[in-house]
């Protein structure tokens, strides 16, 4: 690797020697693995500093109520540790709840951890143990006796639908349902065919590989570098030095590698806060890691019960969607996600009603995890479709082909791009739907029931803003950076993979900075808009690079460069050619040796085009086809096989991108048979916070899954053709499992997950379904 230009260069990843150019669209394997897998690779809670100390959390036992006293005798006895950090002897902060704000935060006021003895969730942080080792910490922090005055709480959805509210709209990037069109309560009484349902979505909590984990290292000036476990390392820093009072330049957040998130890096959380406290407090080096218990403390997969009615003609054409819901909130904050506006827009129908309210609970703020909204609303939306389809004696897939949406009816606007149809039918065709008999219980494989059910899938295609900086080097190293974040997604490989294709530079001499506050400005990495966004930048900086270079080129003595303007000219495998005669060229090393340059810099700032971005809607959609094996005398279901047809518009990278679909069918496999957080509501507490009792799949569970991608290019979500990948993958894939299960066995399970109790207890009548 090449000479350091950052303070942080050892832990930028490069593709190996003898890569060689690369275009758009080839499976590049992932620059970062070596890294990863050698351990060379430094997650949050890895970095060194010296005389570190080790801080660990203790939480809240009760939901509701007020902290009386602390008594840490016992705790600071245990040798080796330093201090028991409470609301009663933190670091002054600020109180105002907008300066602990994220960018992305909701409508409300965040929680302040160690503020004061309000308690107002249980597994609330109400103490932190600073201690040498992380055992003495530990150890000790079992020691920390909280004397709690406990208040009434309430921590259940179903006994507080009485006081739901409509959530305000006040968050960046969250549209409200639309007002109703037609009027969907008389269509759907007049409705020859109709179906009523109701659909329930147990809590789910976040399980990456990463625990969160914060190491702030105390510089000797007071600078603090903070290796944080986030989406965003501008998020935390903004948040950081806001909530402290600290000038921007006092804190630096990296984050260059992380271990799985999916949501729950999006907004800063507590370690964070706690950590910097603690560093600040002892002015010394601290580092902050969660336990796995602990990560069922700051946040969830909102509970949501949701209530779907389809009225259709008897040929399968819809006249009525109405689509309700409710989920949970805290008390101090708004959480809102988009439940029931896909239902408005992925059919054709006049007549829509959607409403979507929420019920504040003694509980932390639920937080975006993997498709948002969308992985729970498109699935009940997905189900009541195959109801409707048995209604109607109807195949389920040719239901919706009957019901294709051609434009959005909802904002009356076409899609930029939208290759449904196409899905539907490669899936069809990959999977052998043709072959499906149509009545449930149909087929059977012994004692087991075999059945094959498939759903829509539908997320947003979003641009955010932001900045990329591209820099060629002497040294032949183009490094280009802007403070992206590689949550494992691949965007490591895929944006050096855009500037290498864009600028026609070897692979293994381009390096992509991200992870790093003080670099140019990027967005979280949220909302499957990675590409769409840094990847435009990062080609429109190449873009700008090679002008500079051609203009310094133009200038050399007797340039034959010195008329050619951009379209005359043509950058492959480090050099400069004339378009007229490639034999006249340059290196574009040879450009900077002779302009006597150690490097050519420039920066670009991507601005969506919103004027034109608006006069579409613009979405990715996925068709998923699965078949499940469902053992009737034990409830227990296997899924089997599933394909997915995926239309993201340009795939960068087929291999990054179709790892990207199957980690969203796992986690759909798991949403559907395996994943709740259970709560004894007499405790207000999350009961099953370990690997033995929260279930998710293992490879045991995983059936053969075959991901297609359409690959059409839309060039109004992004310039590089791409709309995205990432939380599609999830999306349907629950509903199709459920579908599948209906049609094995004739039982439909509204509730997911559908454990193997849900699956026995089901209505088993398939004509009354
Ligand atoms: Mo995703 S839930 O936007 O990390």
């Amino acid at each position: 690797m090449s000479a350091a230009n950052s303070p942080h260069n050892d832990q930028q990843p490069m593709a190996p020697p003898g890569t060689g150019p690369v275009r758009i669209g080839q499976p590049v394997p992932r620059v970062d693995g070596v890294a990863k897998v050698t351990g060379h690779a430094r997650y949050a809670a890895e970095h060194p500093a010296q005389g570190l100390l080790y801080g660990v959390v203790v939480n809240s036992t009760i939901a509701r109520g007020r902290i009386d006293s602390i008594d840490t005798g016992d705790a600071l006895a245990v040798p080796g540790v330093v201090d028991v950090l409470s609301h009663l002897n933190r670091p002054k902060m600020r109180s105002l709840g907008m300066l602990y704000k994220d960018m992305i935060a909701p409508e409300g006021s965040p929680f302040k951890p160690l503020h004061d003895d309000r308690i107002c969730y249980s597994g609330q942080p109400v103490a932190l143990v600073i201690a040498q080792t992380f055992e003495a910490a530990r150890h000790a922090a079992g020691l920390v006796r909280v004397h709690c005055c406990a208040e009434p709480h309430e921590t259940e959805l179903r006994a507080g639908l009485h006081r739901s509210h409509i959530p305000s709209r006040l968050k960046a990037g969250y549209s409200p349902p639309p007002k109703p069109r037609g009027d969907a309560d008389a269509a759907l009484a007049a409705a020859p065919v109709q179906h009523r349902g109701e659909y329930y979505s147990g809590v789910e909590h976040h399980n990456p590989m990463e625990m969160h984990a914060t190491t702030v290292i105390y510089g000797p000036d007071g600078h603090l570098t903070i290796y944080d476990k986030t989406q965003g390392s501008q998020n935390c820093r903004w948040v950081v030095s806001r909530a402290f009072g600290l000038s921007k330049d006092k804190v630096t957040v990296r984050n260059p590698y992380v271990g799985g998130a999916f949501g729950s890096g999006l907004r800063p959380q507590y370690p964070l806060l706690m950590a910097v406290m603690a560093a600040l407090h002892v002015k010394r080096s601290v580092r902050v890691v969660l336990t796995r218990q602990q990560m069922f403390t700051f946040g969830h997969r909102p509970e949501t019960l949701q209530r779907v009615a389809l009225g259709a003609d008897t040929d399968g054409t819809l006249r009525s969607i109405i689509h309700e819901a409710v989920a949970e909130t805290s008390r101090f904050e708004d959480y809102v996600e988009v439940v029931v506006n896909w239902s408005g827009q992925l059919y054709r129908c006049d007549n829509v009603r959607q409403n979507y309210q929420l019920v504040k609970l003694d509980q932390y703020t639920p937080i975006d995890m993997r498709a948002p909204g969308a992985a729970h609303g498109v699935y009940a939306l997905e189900v009541a479709m195959d109801e409707l389809a048995h209604r109607l004696g109807m195949d389920p897939l040719a239901l919706r082909l009957k019901n294709y949406a051609e434009h959005d009816a909802a904002k009356g606007l076409p899609f930029s791009t939208k290759a449904l149809r196409t899905c539907y039918e490669r899936g069809a065709e990959r999977f052998g739907w043709a072959q499906r008999p149509l009545a449930p219980r149909s087929m059977r494989d012994g004692r087991v029931w075999v059945g094959w059910g498939m759903a829509t899938g539908t997320w947003d295609a979003s641009q955010m803003f932001a900045r990329a900086r591209a820099r060629l080097q002497a040294d032949g190293v183009l490094v280009v950076s802007s403070a992206a974040t590689d949550i494992g997604t691949g965007t490591y490989t895929v944006m050096a993979q855009i500037a290498a294709a864009a600028m026609g530079w070897p692979l293994e001499q381009v390096r992509f900075e991200l992870g790093d506050s003080t670099l140019p400005v990027a967005p979280v990495e949220g909302g499957s808009s990675h590409v769409t966004t840094i990847g435009s930048a990062v080609e429109g900086a190449c873009e700008k690079l090679q002008k500079t270079l051609l203009k310094e080129a133009a200038r050399l003595p007797q340039s034959p460069f010195a008329k050619a303007t951009a379209a005359h000219v043509i950058f492959e495998n480090g050099w400069m050619r004339l378009r007229s005669d490639p034999a006249v060229a340059i290196r574009l090393t040879d450009i900077l040796a002779c302009a006597g340059k150690a490097a050519l810099e420039v920066t670009y700032l991507l601005l969506p085009n919103m004027l034109k971005q608006k006069k579409y809607v613009r979405a990715t959609h996925s068709a998923v086809f699965c078949e499940v094996r469902v053992d009737e005398d034990f409830g227990t279901v296997r899924v089997t096989r599933v394909v997915s047809v995926v239309d993201a518009g340009r795939i960068i990278n087929p291999k990054t991108a179709r790892s990207q679909v199957i980690g969203g069918v796992v986690w759909g496999i798991s949403q559907a048979l395996h994943e709740e957080t259970l709560a004894d509501h007499r405790l207000g507490r999350f009961m099953n916070h370990n690997y033995a009792e929260y279930h998710i799949p293992v490879n045991a569970d995983m059936p053969e899954v075959e991901v297609i991608f359409t690959e059409e290019e839309d060039r109004i979500v992004s310039r590089l053709g791409a709309k995205g990948v990432g939380e599609i993958g999830i999306v349907g894939v629950a509903a199709a499992i459920s579908n599948a299960i209906f049609h094995a066995t004739g039982r439909r399970v509204r509730s997911t997950p559908m454990t193997p109790d849900k699956v026995m207890a089901a209505e088993g009548n398939a004509d009354t379904a």
